[in-house]
Order: structure tokens, then C-alpha cells, then sequence
């Protein structure tokens, strides 16, 4: 048995084996939540894509489950790709895009109420070809709801030499569908391609749904992934209002300020009215590291995403991460100075700080830090009145110079104090942190076995929260018995 990978997570799901990318088929049923995902379970690559399946009553504890679609001779020959679950009645009922050669089309299988077993539709793709006289850039990957007595379901994609879109159709039984027309459509000749709210040649895992509090105005989201030539560039939304066949953008804001490490994400509403999110933490190390650990790609933890009062969304891990704490490390409530002080070591942490930051100051935290500073990770808060730059410096995370160590920067939002609410949550490579309900995913692979220190330095900023160990969640393997 080879060693175990230091970079594995220990709290974060990952595929039993092989390669994993989006999330799919997010459902909660009878309590039960179920996460489908993009899996290779022979491989740590992305080739003939399955369906992988895990059930958990408390998003934070999975149990896998037998592969819910694997390719077959017919439209999904090379791939299984991201799609939803849907209820048709009582029929669940899967819509993903089938890949065949270098073509995909949206397909359909229905399963058993357990959701173990699926069967795909006989018939074939259920929408033959992409809109006749567009020429796409890409077609797949599927948002399907109900309206009344009317399906209807948006497909990523994008329209050559304009930019991304979300193709709009409908269908009385998710069998026969009509084409409406885009609901939205980018322009991908604004700004640059590097630049991190360019939208993209086409739009990939697209997601609409409404948000908002009973009392207040609620806003209409559309998340998509921005895709250009192969290249995942980062996932990106539009707050709005959505009425008849069109959206109608008021703002386009970054989703994640970790750019690409946040990708494809979906969302679900679960049972108690939550509108939880998952994403893919791509890794950023070489293929060849992947393959060589027999492994690939993270799953976000589960996120619980709210409207803010200037109609962008916040984000939060869902508090059922919480259970997951096993040991208080520390307790803080001090004021920090120029020197750094180091306040808890590991791999496996929860930081929940309110940091109250003078204006023109800033606070600095190393997190996976060497004693000698040789290999650290950098977050640093620069307070600008009611804004802090959060940036993240990977250049020393890692002695291997093979990894990506691209600097990741945002606004986030600062309390009227000065306060800023953050939380830091470390899992060997996986990092995901929340600053004023905006986050910054990002992977680091620090060689050493001593890469543990978190460190707190900033003039006159006052810290209070707590640093947690979080336990280790043993996977549950196994067929399910009814
Ligand atoms: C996004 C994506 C989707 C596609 C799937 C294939 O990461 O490229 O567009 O359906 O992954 O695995």
C-alpha cells in the first residue's frame, strides 16, 4: 500500500479513487442529501466521465454509493457529463449531457426512488443538435425546473465571435423539447481574457435561481462558469431579474475569489428552504503529481449561500461543518502587533475570527508556515474605509516549483467598526476561506511535514474567535441496504 498523500484532505470529500470534477444531481430527499459528481473512478484523469453517488444526513458525513451512470455504446459512449435530478411526480429523473466524439447532447435516465439504480432513456439525446443557425462554441451541461406545467431548462454555451450563453427551452415532459432562445448573452470581445469577471467564449454548469428573504425584494442569480478554448477560467454571476424568456442583468460579480479553484459549481435548495452550493476545487499541481498520488480534485464544502442588501450574494460554510470540530486549539482576544504570533499548529483547522482592522491597516495570517518561514501561505485583510483588499500569496507555499503559486485578490466588505468576520478553513491542500461572506478558494501543497504553523501579525488590529483541530471523516463504503 503506498503512503498516504500528505495532500489528501481529511475532511473534504473526495472520490474514493480516481478523478473527481463538478457536483451534480444535488437533490435532498426524506432528509437524505444526495451529491452526484463528475468521476473517472479508474484514473486520476478526465476521461470517460461516470457518475459518481454519496448520500449524508448532515452534508458533512458521506456514505458511497454503487455508480450512478457509466457510459455505454450510444450518445454517452465517452461520457457522463454534469447535468441535475429532477422529480417527474415520483420519477427522479437525471438530465446530463452525453458526450460522444467530440459532441455532447442532453440525454435522460430515470431511477429508482432510492436514486441507487438508473436506467437512460432508450430514445437517445433528447435534444438532437444545438440551435439550428447558431454557430456554438460548446453545448452542455443543464438547469432544469418547472413552471406550471412546463419544463423548462437552460443549456450552456456560447455563441461564436459574441460571447457565453444559456440557451432557454422548454417541454412538457422533459422528452420533447422546444427551443426559445438565449436568455442571456455575453460579450466576450469586453475586457480582457485574463481578467477575473472576463465572461468567457461559453458558459459552462449553468445554474439560475431565486434568492432572498420573504420580506425583502428578492434577486434572480444566474451562475455559469466562464470557458474558453478548453480553458476553465473561473465561475462568475449575474444578480438580476428573470421574467418571461430573458434575463435581465443588473450586476456581474465573481462567485469566488480564487478564480478557477472554485469551479463548476451547482446549487440546491434542500428541504429546509437552504440554498446550499458545492464547487470543484481543481487541483494545481501537474497531472503527473495527480496521477503519481492516484488521485484528483476536491469537493468544496457544503456552502450556504445568502442575499446581501446591495442585491450580491454572501457565503458561508453550511454550520453543520461545525460538527467536524473536534479540539479548541486556541481561544483569542488580543491585540496583534508588527510580530508575528504564532496561535495554532495543522493541517486539519477551523479559524473563526472577528478581526477589527484600523483603517489604512492591515493584518497579516500565515497559515502551513515552516519556522523558518521557508514555506508559508500569506492571506493578507488591507482595510480602505468600508473595503479590505483580501489577497492571498502563494510564492512560498510550496519548496516544489512545479505548483501553481498565482497571487488571488478581491474586495471584500468591511463593518462599520472596522470589523471583519473570517473563517479559515485548512484541509492539507484544500483552503477555503470566508472574509465578510466572500470567499477565496485555493490549493496549496507545502513540501515539509512542519508546513503547520498559523501565524497573526498586524498593527493595532484586535483579533477574538477560536481555532479548532477538525476531525478526520472516515469514509463510509458500501451498498446501501434498504
Ligand atoms: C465543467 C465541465 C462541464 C462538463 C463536465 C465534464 O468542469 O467541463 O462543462 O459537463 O465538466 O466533466
Amino acid at each position: 500500500r503506498a503512503a498516504v498523500d500528505p495532500h489528501r484532505p481529511a475532511y473534504h470529500f473526495t472520490a474514493p479513487a480516481g478523478w473527481l470534477n463538478d457536483p451534480n444531481g444535488l437533490t435532498q430527499r426524506d432528509g437524505v442529501y444526495h451529491l452526484f459528481y463528475q468521476l473517472n473512478p479508474y484514473a486520476p484523469v478526465h476521461h470517460r466521465i461516470h457518475w459518481g453517488h454519496a448520500v449524508s444526513t448532515d452534508l458533512v458525513h458521506w456514505r458511497d454509493l454503487p455508480i450512478a451512470l457509466t457510459p455505454s455504446d450510444g450518445p454517452d459512449v465517452d461520457g457522463c457529463w454534469s447535468g441535475v435530478l429532477v422529480y417527474d411526480g415520483d420519477t427522479p429523473t437525471i438530465v446530463y449531457s452525453g458526450r460522444h466524439g467530440d459532441r455532447e447532447l442532453p440525454c435522460v435516465a430515470t431511477g429508482t426512488p432510492d436514486l441507487v439504480e438508473w436506467t437512460k432513456a432508450a430514445e437517445g439525446p433528447v435534444i438532437a443538435a444545438p440551435p439550428t443557425g447558431i454557430d456554438v462554441t460548446a453545448f452542455r451541461d443543464h438547469c432544469v425546473w418547472r413552471e406550471g406545467e412546463t419544463w423548462r431548462q437552460l443549456i450552456g454555451s456560447g455563441i461564436r465571435g459574441q460571447g457565453g450563453t444559456a440557451f432557454l427551452y422548454e417541454s412538457p415532459d422533459l422528452r420533447e423539447w422546444t427551443y426559445v432562445g438565449p436568455l442571456l448573452v455575453g460579450d466576450s470581445t469586453l475586457g480582457d481574457a485574463s481578467a477575473p469577471d472576463w465572461t468567457g467564449t461559453m458558459w459552462e454548469c449553468v445554474d439560475l435561481f431565486r434568492i432572498g428573504e420573504e420580506d425583502a425584494e428578492p434577486r434572480d442569480i444566474l451562475v455559469f462558469s466562464a470557458w474558453d478554448e478548453g480553458v476553465t477560467h473561473h465561475s462568475l454571476y449575474w444578480s438580476g431579474h428573470y421574467e418571461g424568456d430573458r434575463f435581465t442583468p443588473a450586476a456581474l460579480h465573481r462567485l469566488d475569489l480564487g478564480g478557477r479553484y472554485f469551479y463548476a459549481p451547482q446549487s440546491m435548495r434542500d428541504e429546509s428552504g437552504r440554498r446550499l452550493m458545492f464547487g470543484w476545487l481543481q487541483e494545481g499541481r501537474p497531472d503527473s503529481a495527480a496521477v503519481a498520488a492516484g488521485w484528483s480534485g476536491v469537493m468544496s464544502l457544503p456552502r450556504v449561500l445568502t442575499l446581501a442588501a446591495d442585491g450580491s450574494i454572501r457565503q458561508a460554510p453550511a454550520p453543520e461543518v461545525d460538527e467536524l470540530r473536534d479540539e479548541q486549539l486556541a481561544s483569542l482576544s488580543t491585540v496583534l502587533s508588527a510580530e508575528p504570533a504564532e496561535v495554532a499548529r495543522g493541517d486539519e483547522l477551523d479559524l473563526e475570527l472577528r478581526l477589527t482592522i484600523p483603517d489604512e491597516g492591515a493584518v497579516t495570517i500565515a497559515l502551513r508556515a515552516t519556522g523558518d518561514d521557508t514555506e508559508r501561505t500569506i492571506l493578507r485583510l488591507q482595510r480602505h474605509g468600508d473595503r479590505a483588499e483580501l489577497s492571498l500569496d502563494r510564492t512560498r507555499s510550496s519548496l516544489n516549483p512545479e505548483v501553481d503559486a498565482s497571487p488571488r485578490s478581491g474586495a471584500v466588505p468591511v463593518d462599520a467598526d472596522g470589523g471583519v468576520d473570517v473563517r479559515i478553513l485548512v484541509d492539507h491542500s484544500a483552503l477555503e476561506v470566508f472574509a465578510g461572506g466572500i470567499p477565496l478558494t485555493a490549493r496549496v501543497y507545502p513540501t515539509r511535514a512542519d508546513a503547520l504553523g498559523i501565524r497573526l501579525s498586524g498593527d493595532d488590529v484586535v483579533v477574538q474567535g477560536h481555532v479548532w483541530s477538525m476531525r478526520t471523516v472516515a469514509r463510509e463504503a458500501g451498498v446501501p441496504t434498504a
